[in-house]
């Protein structure tokens, strides 16, 4: 067994009290590995890094530092939510970094989505870097790495996260829910007091909505595809959906489509809306929405969406087409 191996001993997470068993042997763990030291975290806002945070904040309070960088790509409102709930349940050091300028920069004229999540990746590494460096007697790395991401690397896409930075920053890693499979990490959460909409987030990719802009990313495109991924959101939420659908969001394409409105010629964008089902993400199945549901949301991005047009469903099963459209 090397020490990537989840120990036979451990028991699945499955009630409140497994969690909070976890949680009270992790904590004089965590302190005894820290010591003084200080540790970085990155917050992404997904449960993984909200629960490593927030455990590290039991655990040594004020000598740990969270840092949020807003990438701009990030849906609507969502680092608001991330900074507030952060406040709510921790109330420790917080870093927020809105980089938005930096990354759009970058980015411009950028299409080939390989590269674009490498710009992405290697864009946040540099800041991340840039705000751990200042921070005084820095040792550890915080790391919200799980067990799938462990065992799993299937290779069709590159996935963005920050690995490898603790080498660049000298620092250690410290990864205390390694061994831990995405449901036990939500029982944790829980346990940890976390919100219902931190736990129980749906799956957000690293590179964000940068990768639902599809081609070179433009600002009126990524403020549309923010939009209407909000509206798909909220009226998800009113009919109950969320909890029945895995992952769902809104695409824009680099491409235009001519349309009509007041008798004046339009060119604008189409609106892609995908809706999965999944156990694994390895493959996966549309959701059957229904008619009413998604006249609705079309009605709702037509009006309140600037500069699209059209609206239109993904049918496509992966395999063969994928989640995400790059
Ligand atoms: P695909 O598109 O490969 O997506 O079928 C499978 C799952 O992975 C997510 N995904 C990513 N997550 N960085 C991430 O952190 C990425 O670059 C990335 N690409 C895809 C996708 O949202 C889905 O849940």
């Amino acid at each position: 067994m090397n020490n990537d191996t989840r120990p036979i001993s451990m028991k699945h997470i499955t009630t409140p009290n497994l969690a909070r068993s976890f949680i009270s042997e992790q904590i004089p763990l965590l302190r005894s590995k820290i010591g003084d030291g200080k540790v970085v975290t990155a917050l992404s806002g997904g449960v993984d890094s909200f629960v490593v945070a927030a455990l590290l904040s039991k655990a040594i309070g004020k000598n740990l530092t969270c840092i949020h960088v807003d990438h701009g790509l990030l849906r609507k409102n969502e680092s608001e939510q991330v900074i507030k709930t952060f406040h709510d349940v921790m109330g420790t050091n917080l870093i927020h970094i809105n980089a938005t300028d930096r990354f759009l920069d970058k980015l411009e004229g950028i299409s080939d989505p390989e590269k674009k999540r490498k710009i992405i990746g290697v864009e946040f590494s540099h800041i991340f870097e840039e705000e751990a460096r200042k921070i005084k007697d820095a040792k550890f790395l915080g790391q919200g790495t799980i067990y799938p991401d462990v065992i799993e690397s299937h290779g069709i896409k590159t996935h963005h996260n920050v690995g490898g930075l603790s080498e660049d920053l000298g620092l250690e890693l410290i990864e205390p829910i390694k061994f831990l499979f995405k449901d036990e990490v939500r029982i944790v959460g829980k346990e940890l007091g976390l919100p219902d909409a931190v736990i129980y987030r749906q799956p957000f990719p690293g590179p964000g909505l940068g990768i639902r802009c599809t081609g070179a990313i433009t600002r009126d495109r990524l403020e549309a595809v923010r939009e209407s991924d909000a509206i798909l959101r909220e009226e998800f939420m009113k009919s109950g959906l969320q909890n029945k659908v895995w992952q769902y969001f809104t695409i824009i394409p680099d491409y235009r489509s001519t349309g009509v409105h007041n008798n004046q010629r339009l060119w604008d964008w189409p609106v892609i809306i995908r809706a999965v089902n999944t156990k694994d993400a390895m493959s996966a199945e549309i959701e059957e929405i229904p008619w009413v549901i998604l006249k609705r949301i079309t009605k709702r991005i037509l009006s309140e969406v600037s500069g699209v047009n059209r609206v239109l469903y993904d049918l496509s099963p992966k395999p063969c087409a994928t989640i995400e459209w790059e």
